[in-house]
């Protein structure tokens, strides 16, 4: 771990992320990039370059990758592996988080989470505020839980799906890689074929 830390990404998601990682106290200073170059400073820590500019940080940041687009957050994740960053994990202070939990490098876990006993998640994963993934979940890595869904036990998530606010899924179900299911939507069967889902119980559109 360094003592500083870098964050790519400096909007909506990316100020959430800084905001976990101001909380944790871990780092003595918390910097962002950002690819919009008239972004001088977000949240009140400054925008230091952009996101090429990465590079010639590694030796001196943990980086983070605070985007909220998980084709995009996994092709920025998969270069900083490539080159050995540093890449923590971000956990909010008020996350439960149960025991024999596994959460993969570059993983955030937002306010008010209950990630319960022996789940596992990925790499470079969103588990947004208030949802939660109840035991024996297996998420896949750059999956997206967006705030208020809730996951029974022994659900499977796919790697790069993304789970819409306030979804819900019901236990034993598996979702496949690539699949977004919408905003409220119920997931009551297993979901083999990649796509968008949407409504109670989800159909495919
Ligand atoms: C599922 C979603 C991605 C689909 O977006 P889209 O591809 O632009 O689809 P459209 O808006 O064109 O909708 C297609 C159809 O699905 C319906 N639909 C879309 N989202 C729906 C939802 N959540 N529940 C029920 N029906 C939905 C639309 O009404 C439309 O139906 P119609 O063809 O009968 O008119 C989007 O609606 C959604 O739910 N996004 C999740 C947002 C979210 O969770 N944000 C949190 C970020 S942290």
């Amino acid at each position: 771990m360094k003592s500083k830390l870098l964050i790519i990404g400096a909007s909506g998601h990316g100020k959430v992320v800084a905001d976990i990682a101001i909380k944790m106290n871990k780092w003595q200073s918390i910097a962002f990039l950002d690819d919009d170059k008239s972004l001088r400073s977000s949240m009140g820590l400054e925008v230091i370059g952009t996101s090429d500019d990465v590079f010639t940080h590694i030796d001196d940041y943990d980086i983070f990758v605070g985007i909220g687009n998980n084709d995009t957050r996994k092709r920025i994740h998969e270069v900083l592996e490539t080159v050995g960053a540093s890449i923590p994990i971000l956990i909010h202070p008020n996350a439960i988080i149960g025991n024999q939990v596994e959460i993969g490098d570059g993983t955030a876990v937002m306010a008010g989470t209950v990630v319960n006993c022996c789940t596992k998640i990925g790499k470079s994963c969103i588990v947004n505020t208030g949802s939660t993934i109840d035991h024996d979940n297996c998420i896949g890595n750059f999956v997206h839980i967006s705030p208020g869904a809730h996951l029974a036990g022994s659900v499977k998530v796919g790697q790069g799906s993304w789970l819409g606010i306030g979804s819900v899924v019901s236990n034993n179900i598996a979702i496949t890689n690539g699949c977004i299911v919408g905003a409220g939507s119920v997931v009551v069967k297993d979901i083999s074929k990649p796509g968008i889902y949407v409504g109670i119980p989800v159909r495919r559109v």
